[in-house]
């Protein structure tokens, strides 16, 4: 009898215990519910931690990614079309805060002809610097991720011989025949041979920059795959960035010449300090500063930002990169200095023969420089198209909205056309189109999906209802 009060005292207790477990939850969950209309779209400690555990796992497993030591073949890819040398397909950049995950790139596809220039413009926040350090693995980390989608780049690689040595290329004569000349140590003296005769070595063949030339073969990698020490293959050599700001990237306590000269030995190791020297005063000329001598001993702050920028165009240009990332080179210099920063921007693609992805939020930059734009809102492109068809003809109702508010000479208004609203939150994007609240155009259609890229030309590409088949239809 004793037993059997027991065990249903115990029985009662555990159903007491579960029962006030229940209740205290929903107390819990009121309680909660209350907290967040008082705090709005603050969120709770526990909920901050639990954010916090959930994006601690994925940053986790991206950032063993990238220190993974990777075979090659795990990172070599192909083009989808030969003619590109920069091919983005469905990226996905994100920052992992404790607020929740920033979509700052959700989603972007787009590529870079060979040989063309192509501008990314939209307003501030939109996503264009994390795409183009995307493009250079630079996202700070471990917030900062590439989290899924491809970055393909055509490289230029050394072509490797048997022992896995680069394999030089040396000057010929005009029958073909290989140059020599006397080999030279360090200090410039002829070596001899146990016979007393100089020592013959083939002539390296040089660039007109001085570089020694090897054979090269083009190499396609994924950059989203790239462990990050396989990255310096491509950084500075293949792919250059300019930056805004050239002060913050330029060190305030050496010289521009201490500068450049350890950019060039790192690109030329075998360089003395004066071929260095020479190559620095080159690439100053290149970039049109009349006294190079002066400027390569002055100290950043001594230059305008004009002339600090050139130094930084001269910086990039060192390892004759196939794609310059130019991001918002000129949005911190004057207009007539901005224009000549553009101009040699435009000068140097066509010297070494390169590509240009060139970001802004100014439209004006963009119309004087670019084959093809692509227009991003809230870490989506919106639309694409040839420089000719988003001037003359845009589709999206952004696009048209971004050209309304450039200010021209012949508009008789007194104020400036300004798009209404703002960009939704981006830790929590809806689900429909995010111009919507700011669309004066907005259907019936734009309360549902976010539209597809919809083609209205062989070039032209824009995301909106507006242009779908059935709306067409409809209209
Ligand atoms: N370190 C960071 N942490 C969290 N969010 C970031 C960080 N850097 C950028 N973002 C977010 O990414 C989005 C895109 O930024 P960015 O690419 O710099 O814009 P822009 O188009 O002006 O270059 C913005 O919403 C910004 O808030
Ligand atoms: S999809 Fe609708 S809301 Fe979005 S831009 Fe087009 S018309 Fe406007
Ligand atoms: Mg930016």
């Amino acid at each position: 009898m004793k037993e059997w009060f027991k065990k249903v005292g115990v029985a009662v207790a555990d159903w007491f215990k579960k029962v006030g477990s229940v209740i205290a939850g929903w107390f819990k969950k009121i309680a909660a519910k209350f907290k967040k209309e008082k705090n709005g779209n603050y969120l709770t400690g526990a909920e901050v931690r639990q954010i916090s555990k959930e994006n601690n796992k994925v940053m986790h497993s991206l950032e063993k990614k990238k220190k993974r030591k990777a075979k090659e073949e795990e990172f070599v890819a192909e083009m989808k079309d030969s003619s590109n040398i920069l091919e983005i397909e469905n990226l996905h950049s994100y920052f992992f805060t404790d607020q929740g995950v920033v979509k700052a790139v959700n989603g972007v596809s787009f590529n870079v002809p060979q040989g063309s220039t192509v501008g990314i413009v939209g307003e501030s926040g939109c996503g264009k610097s994390v795409t183009s350090m995307s493009i250079m693995q630079l996202l700070q980390g471990p917030q900062g991720q590439i989290y899924s989608g491809s970055i393909r780049f055509k490289s230029l690689d050394f072509k490797l011989d048997s022992k896995g040595k680069p394999i030089p290329i040396y000057e010929t004569d005009e029958n073909g025949e290989i140059l020599y000349e006397d080999l030279k140590d360090s200090k410039g003296n002829v070596k001899l041979d146990k016979d007393g005769s100089p020592k013959k070595v083939p002539v390296h063949k040089r660039d007109i920059y001085g570089t020694k030339q090897y054979e090269m073969e083009e190499k396609v990698f994924d950059i989203a795959q790239m462990p990050t020490k396989e990255m310096y293959r491509l950084r500075g050599r293949q792919l250059a960035m300019i930056f805004q700001e050239p002060m913050t990237s330029l060190n305030p306590v050496f010289t521009i010449g201490d500068q450049l000269d350890e950019v060039t030995l790192l690109h030329v190791p075998e360089a003395t300090k004066e071929e260095a020297k020479k190559r620095s005063l080159e690439m100053l000329n290149l970039v049109g500063i009349a006294m190079p001598e002066r400027v390569y001993k002055s100290y950043p702050h001594e230059l305008s930002g004009g002339m600090r920028q050139r130094v930084m165009i001269a910086m990039a240009l060192e390892g004759n990169p196939r794609l310059i990332i130019a991001d918002e080179p000129t949005t911190a210099l004057d207009v007539t200095i901005q224009a000549q920063i553009l101009d040699l921007l435009r000068s140097l693609k066509d010297r070494i023969n390169g590509s240009i992805l060139l970001i802004t939020h100014d439209l004006g930059v963009i119309a004087e420089m670019a084959d093809y734009v692509v227009v991003m809102y809230a870490g989506r492109i919106i639309e694409q198209g040839t420089a000719s068809e988003i001037f003359h003809s845009p589709k999206h109702p952004y696009t048209i909205g971004l050209q309304k508010s450039k200010p021209t000479m012949d508009s008789d208004s007194d104020t400036l056309f300004s798009i209404p609203g703002n960009v939704p939150n981006p830790i929590n994007m809806p689900d429909y189109c995010y111009f919507r609240e700011r669309c004066s155009k907005c259907i019936h259609k734009c309360s549902g999906d976010y539209p597809e890229m919809i083609q209205v030309s062989p070039t032209h590409w824009v995301a909106c209802h507006l242009y779908s088949q059935e709306n067409k239809d409809e209209n």
